[in-house]
């Protein structure tokens, strides 16, 4: 929007705001049902619908109370995971994701979509991990703005989140991030930045813990000295579902929004309590008038409104979006193939040839267990969902004898079948919002039956569905194949076929090291403060002194484990194929302003397949408290068997800067650098030295 048209809008915006009422301004900015603010029926405003979640529109629940409507037409699409999106490594498919997202949420009526997810993937605990991108703030920030755009292409608000360094469960309500300025700017704000820079999004959650000792939802120097001053964000601030606790604070950290989980909205602090200081003159009306410019601007963004000589009229050409269509069903299964991460195929034991398999047998409670439903707020309503059984069912027909079997039946079928499939991990009992894990082991006795199994049957394939790393140790060696598959909606058991029977050639690689229980990240110092009960009177008062100390700074995941040379079982990056890539003629060229990097990538197999090409960067000579490298660039290419691509990546060198403290900005230090060129952190094809 150029200059003259913005102005011309900022002044219609002044024009509005200048005729409400104190009253209609406040039923503005906060919840009046758990989802919904007020409009100004007599001058046209809407009221702004909002909905979870990251993985589809949630079901609809009645305005005042936590109890489904129990509608029959809140069935919806359920997305893959942002897990399972990241793990594509395909920006474009993140961008198919985000467009169906934002389709189904039109399609229901919505103008705001509590999505993505991309905290940092600090702790592999975390229950809410599979609703985060990864461990690696640049892949974040490249896969939410390409979610962002394809939501917000359907004139539906994204509304980013949690902001900010929600990265743990635990007291989640309580707890107080201190974490040093350099790794806040390096790793837990740069996807947010990216958001606000790149994607333009146009609404950001704000979070639930405090940060430097202030909750997030009335954190002046989160919401406005950097996000707003510093990165001239002018979309909306919402705070999460619950996190005001001031009145003051809040209006004054330039929080646009209050949503919670009561129904008294006239009590929420942006409501009565805000009006009665107003009247009193102990806050001005001017912040009421910044937030509903905000909430204007947004509404005309998402073409719901428009507004003439100050006059707001409804805008009958803002698209209608689509749910539950075979299109949206088509463009998600598409997104779970290549969401699908071979982590180990020796022998070739995969994929399994359909034609030639007589018996099969499957074991394991994620062969026939539904997801779609759990999670907290992520959870979906959906239209269908296909389990891991029904879709080798569905892809073999009625030539092959397939049998599920449980328990100890399986460990003597084992020996008898010629090919055994076992389909583990997590569930949404353990994958939820509110809670974090205890340790990244397997549940409920899979070490042991997986060894079982392995014994009985050496080629047994490993499948592995959870949201977030599981500990591989006990059996990782003997198995032969092992495939995980994060949270894939509604098709993912289709396409989890499809890679074990080759119909489908595996894509995705890790977006989160696959680390060991024994030497995982942050084993040492849980949480600050394991089984600590808060008082009543802390809850009451907020007044709990529960720091997190985010003392690893910016080596977090890959950062740490390789700084440290920590073994862990599978890298970041790292994903398989059944055909085999040479990375060939690798030129790296620095121009005044980038570092532009290409690899000729050769598929020397005997199958179509496609390969993500990783750029790492990292100082010659390695200071103290600088990882060994990091991505800095990435590119997923389809190659036909035979034949050779050219990838061409351009990193701006200010991308490989270092935030300094002293200065308060982001530095980059002249000198030695390596451009590491591989297709996973650990699988370096060629490296090349380079001066900045
Ligand atoms: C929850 C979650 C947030 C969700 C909101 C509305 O507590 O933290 O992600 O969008 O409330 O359900």
């Amino acid at each position: 929007m150029n200059t003259t048209t913005q102005k011309a809008l900022e002044n219609e915006l002044n024009a509005v705001v200048q005729s409400l009422t104190l009253d209609e301004k406040i039923g503005m900015i906060h919840g009046c049902t758990l989802f919904k603010t007020r409009g100004v029926e007599g001058k046209n405003i809407p009221p702004l619908i909002t909905s979870d979640g990251t993985m589809g529109v949630r079901a609809e629940y009645k305005d005042d109370e936590w109890a489904l409507n129990g509608n029959s037409q809140d069935y919806a699409s359920y997305c893959s995971s942002n897990t399972a999106i990241a793990s594509t490594w395909n920006v474009e498919f993140a961008r198919k994701s985000g467009a169906v997202l934002g389709k189904e949420a039109r399609g229901r009526g919505k103008d705001i979509i509590l999505a993505p997810g991309i905290n940092i993937k600090r702790n592999p605990l975390c229950g809410r991990n599979f609703e985060y991108l990864s461990e690696d703030p640049y892949l974040v920030g490249m896969m939410a703005v390409a979610i962002i755009e394809g939501i917000e292409n359907e004139d539906v608000a994204a509304c980013v989140k949690h902001f900010a360094l929600n990265s743990q469960e635990t007291e989640r309500f309580f707890v107080n991030v201190d974490v040093s300025e350099r790794a806040l700017r390096e790793i837990y704000l740069k996807g947010f930045e990216m958001a606000v820079k790149e994607a333009h999004v146009r609404s950001i959650m704000a979070a639930y813990n405090l940060y430097n000792g202030l909750h997030c939802c009335e954190n002046t120097r989160l919401l406005k000295e950097i996000l707003r001053d510093e990165w001239q964000f002018d979309g909306v601030i919402i705070s999460d579902w619950g996190g005001v606790h001031n009145t003051e604070n809040a209006v004054k950290s330039t929080l646009d929004i209050e949503m919670s989980v009561t129904p008294d909205f006239d009590d929420y602090y942006m409501a009565n309590p805000l009006k009665k200081m107003i009247n009193n003159g102990e806050i001005s009306e001017d912040y009421v008038d910044d937030k509903i410019r905000n909430i204007l601007r947004l509404m005309v963004r998402l073409n719901m409104i428009t507004i003439k000589d100050g006059i707001v009229s409804k805008n009958t050409a803002r698209k209608r979006g689509s749910y539950n269509t075979h299109e949206n069903r088509l463009d998600i299964l598409e997104v779970a193939r290549e969401a699908v991460i071979l982590l180990k195929n020796e022998d070739n034991v995969l994929p399994l040839d359909k034609e030639h398999v007589q018996k099969l047998l499957v074991v394991g409670d994620n062969a026939t267990t539904l997801h779609a439903n759990g999670g907290g707020s992520a959870e979906i309503k959906a239209l269908y969902e296909v389990s891991p059984m029904l879709g080798i069912c569905q892809l073999l027909g009625g030539n092959t004898e397939v049998k599920y079997a449980q328990g100890e039946e399986a460990i003597n079928l084992a020996k008898e079948y010629d090919n055994v499939i076992f389909v583990g991990g997590l569930s949404h009992d353990y994958d939820v919002e509110g809670k974090d894990r205890d340790n990244i082991c397997l549940v409920n006795g899979q070490d042991e039956m997986i060894n079982k199994l392995l014994d009985a049957n050496e080629n047994t394939i490993i499948c592995i569905i959870a949201g977030s790393v599981v500990d591989t140790s006990k059996w990782k060696d003997k198995a032969k194949a092992i495939i995980y598959m994060p949270y894939n909606g509604m098709e993912g058991g289709t396409a989890l076929a499809e890679v074990i029977f080759g119909d489908v050639n595996p894509s995705g690689k890790l977006s989160e090291t696959f680390c060991y229980e024994d030497s995982r990240i942050l084993k040492d110092d849980e949480l600050a403060y394991p089984g600590r009960v808060l008082s009543e009177d802390e809850k009451k008062n907020m007044n709990a002194n529960l720091t997190q100390v985010f003392k690893e700074g910016v080596l977090v995941g890959y950062r740490y484990y390789e700084k440290y040379n920590i073994p862990v079982a599978f890298p970041f990056g790292h994903g398989l194929s059944y055909t085999k890539f040479e990375y060939q003629n690798v030129k790296v060229d620095v121009t005044d302003k980038d570092i532009v990097v290409e690899v000729m990538v050769a598929n020397v197999g005997k199958v179509v397949g496609k390969e993500v090409v990783q750029v790492y960067i990292g100082e010659k000579n390695v200071s103290e408290d600088n990882p060994i490298k990091e991505l800095k660039a990435f590119s997923k290419v389809e190659v036909e068997q035979g034949t050779s691509k050219s990838v061409v990546m351009t990193i701006p060198k200010e991308s490989i800067a270092h935030f300094d403290e002293e200065k308060g900005s982001f530095l980059l230090k002249e000198g030695e650098y390596v451009v590491y060129v591989g297709a996973s952190l650990e699988d370096i094809r060629a490296k090349e030295d380079i001066l900045i």
